[in-house]
C-alpha cells in the first residue's frame, strides 16, 4: 500500500496546476434538502463563471440525477470497481457543469476496499484539475467511510433547517467531523426556513455551540425560505433556480454563492486546497 501511496504521490507532484476547491455538503438528519442545495448551487456557481462538478456520494441510493432529470449510463461504482475508465462516469449536463452519478437501486451498498479507495483518490486527483469546484453530495449520517472522506475535503457546507432536531443532529455531525480534523472551513445553510429570524437564531445556536465545545468557527452562507417552488422543480426534474430564477429561493441561492466565492467583500476569491493531500494522508493511514 505505501509503494501505491508514494506512486500517486509523485504523480500529483507534476501537478501543480491550481486544484478545485472540494466541499462536502452535509447534514445530520436526512432529507433536510443537501441534493437540492448541491444541484441548485452548481448551477449558481455556473452562473458566476465556474467549472463544477458534482459528485453523488450517496452510493446505492443517490438521486442527483433525478433533479437534472437526466439518465447516466455509468456510475460511481463502476469506476471503483475498475469496470469503467473514469471520464465513463462523468455526465455532462451543460458546458461548465457535469456530474458522477451515485446509483439508485443498487442490490448492495458498496463496501469500501484499500484499492478503492486508491482509485478515488487517483480519480480525484485527476477531476481536480479540469474543475473550479467539486461538490460532493454526502448521504445522511456518519458512516465510516462517509466521514473519512468528509475529513479530506477543504470546505464543509452543512445544511440544517431551523428546527431542534435538525440543529443537534447538525451539532453531533460536526462533533463527528472535528474529533477528527477541526482544521477546515466551515460554513453552515439553513434551509426550509419559514420564519427569517427564527431561521437565524437556530443558526447563531449551533454556531455558539460550535464554538464553545468544538473550539470551531463557522459563517452562514445564508437562508433559503421554504419555498412551494423546491417541490415543483422537484417535480418537473429541473433545478428551481432555472426554472424560477425569480422565486424568492432562487435569488437568495445567488447570494449564498456570491458569499460563498467572494466572502463578505466581492472581488476577493477564496482560494484553496489540500484535498488530495489529505486523502492521501488518510489512504497511507489505512483508514477505510
Ligand atoms: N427550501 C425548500 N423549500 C421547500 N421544500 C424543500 C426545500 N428544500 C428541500 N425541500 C423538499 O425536501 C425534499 C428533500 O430534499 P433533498 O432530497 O434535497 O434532501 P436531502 O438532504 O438530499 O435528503 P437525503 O438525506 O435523503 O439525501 C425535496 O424533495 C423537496 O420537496
Ligand atoms: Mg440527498
Amino acid at each position: 500500500m505505501h509503494d501505491q501511496a508514494e506512486a500517486l504521490r509523485l504523480k500529483m507532484m507534476g501537478n501543480q496546476k491550481q486544484a478545485a476547491r472540494s466541499i462536502a455538503i452535509v447534514s445530520g438528519k436526512g432529507g433536510v434538502g443537501k441534493s437540492n442545495f448541491t444541484a441548485n448551487f452548481a448551477y449558481g456557481l455556473v452562473a458566476k463563471g465556474k467549472k463544477v462538478l458534482i459528485v453523488d456520494m450517496d452510493i446505492g441510493m443517490g438521486n442527483i440525477h433525478i433533479l437534472f432529470g437526466a439518465t447516466p449510463n455509468y456510475h460511481l461504482k463502476d469506476y471503483l470497481t475498475n469496470s469503467k475508465d473514469l471520464w465513463e462516469v462523468v455526465t455532462p449536463i451543460e458546458d461548465h457543469l457535469a456530474f458522477i452519478a451515485g446509483g439508485s437501486g443498487l442490490e448492495t451498498v458498496l463496501e469500501w476496499s484499500d484499492t478503492m479507495f486508491a482509485r478515488l483518490i487517483d480519480g480525484f486527483s485527476i477531476l481536480q484539475r479540469s474543475y473550479d469546484v467539486i461538490l460532493f453530495d454526502m448521504g445522511a449520517g456518519a458512516t465510516k467511510s462517509s466521514i473519512d472522506l468528509i475529513v479530506a475535503m477543504d470546505e464543509i457546507i452543512l445544511i440544517a433547517t431551523p428546527e431542534p432536531t435538525s440543529i443537534t443532529d447538525a451539532y453531533s455531525m460536526m462533533k463527528f467531523i472535528c474529533l477528527r480534523d477541526a482544521n477546515k472551513t466551515f460554513h453552515i445553510v439553513g434551509n426550509r426556513v419559514l420564519k427569517e429570524q427564527e431561521g437565524k437564531d437556530s443558526l447563531a445556536r449551533l454556531q455558539l455551540a460550535m464554538r464553545k465545545f468544538l473550539s470551531v468557527e463557522t459563517s452562514v452562507l445564508g437562508l433559503l425560505p421554504d419555498d412551494v417552488h423546491v417541490r415543483n422543480a422537484v417535480i418537473a426534474q429541473t433545478p428551481f433556480i432555472r426554472m424560477y430564477p425569480n422565486a424568492q429561493v432562487s435569488k437568495r441561492m445567488l447570494s449564498i454563492t456570491d458569499t460563498f466565492l467572494y466572502g463578505e467583500k466581492p472581488g476577493t476569491a477564496i482560494e484553496n486546497s489540500g484535498f488530495i493531500d489529505k486523502i492521501k494522508g488518510i489512504f497511507q493511514k489505512g483508514r477505510v
